[in-house]
């Protein structure tokens, strides 16, 4: 199984760039299967509600993103091919605030399976100003993003660090979420060639 992820801040552009992959896929026939997390399937979708309407403390959400990750890569069936909107670097930005989140997250991705680990991730890092203008463009997102909203320079730094850390064999590719979405689309399928992931 070939795996890719997409993490970002909100405003980075992830998903506008995850539907042109899905349209290039069907335009070329490359059969995939894209998921999400939380949620990513029926079941866990349900739960994806409640996580991301809730106020739950940090060390409670390390835990429930996990749960729902590891349920999720359990009711996986063998694809080719699997996209990723968010996967555990999402747990690593988002909620590490100590050096003891850390160690229990580094614990968790330790445990996941060795298929499921991404052979290419690629991060959307976006500047505060684009995020400004993007914001007064669209407006505030939901709850959860508003949560997270001033939490910008601590999740980009944390983004920063994974990105840095040897896990598995996967490439980690950083995107400037100010190009072009076109742009950032052709960067995309070329780094994909690039990893044989597509041809
Ligand atoms: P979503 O509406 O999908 O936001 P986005 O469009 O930015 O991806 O909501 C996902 C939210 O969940 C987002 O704010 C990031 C957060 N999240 C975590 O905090 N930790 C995690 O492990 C995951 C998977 C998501």
């Amino acid at each position: 199984m070939k795996i890719i992820s997409f993490e970002g801040f909100e405003y980075s552009g992830k998903s506008t760039q995850i539907k042109l992959l899905q349209n290039y896929f069907k335009k070329n026939k490359i059969k995939s299967f894209f998921t999400r997390e939380p949620g990513g399937n029926k079941q866990l979708e349900k739960i994806r509600k409640i996580i991301l309407q809730s106020d739950f403390d940090n060390l409670s959400l390390i835990l429930f993103f996990f749960a729902s990750r590891f349920s999720l890569l359990s009711s996986m069936k063998n694809n080719n091919l699997v996209v990723f909107d968010r996967f555990f670097d999402s747990t690593y930005a988002y909620q590490k605030f100590t050096s003891k989140d850390k160690l229990l997250i580094l614990n968790l991705i330790n445990q996941i399976d060795k298929k499921y680990i991404p052979n290419i991730t690629f991060y959307f890092k976006i500047n505060k100003k684009t995020l400004i203008e993007r914001k007064k463009m669209r407006g505030q997102k939901n709850y959860f993003d508003k949560k997270y909203a001033s939490h910008f320079s601590r999740i980009q730094k944390n983004y920063d660090e994974i990105g840095k850390m040897k896990v598995g064999k996967r490439k980690f590719i950083i995107i400037d979420a100010s190009k072009p979405k076109e742009i950032i689309h052709k960067e995309i399928v070329e780094n994909l060639k690039k990893c044989k992931l597509i041809r």
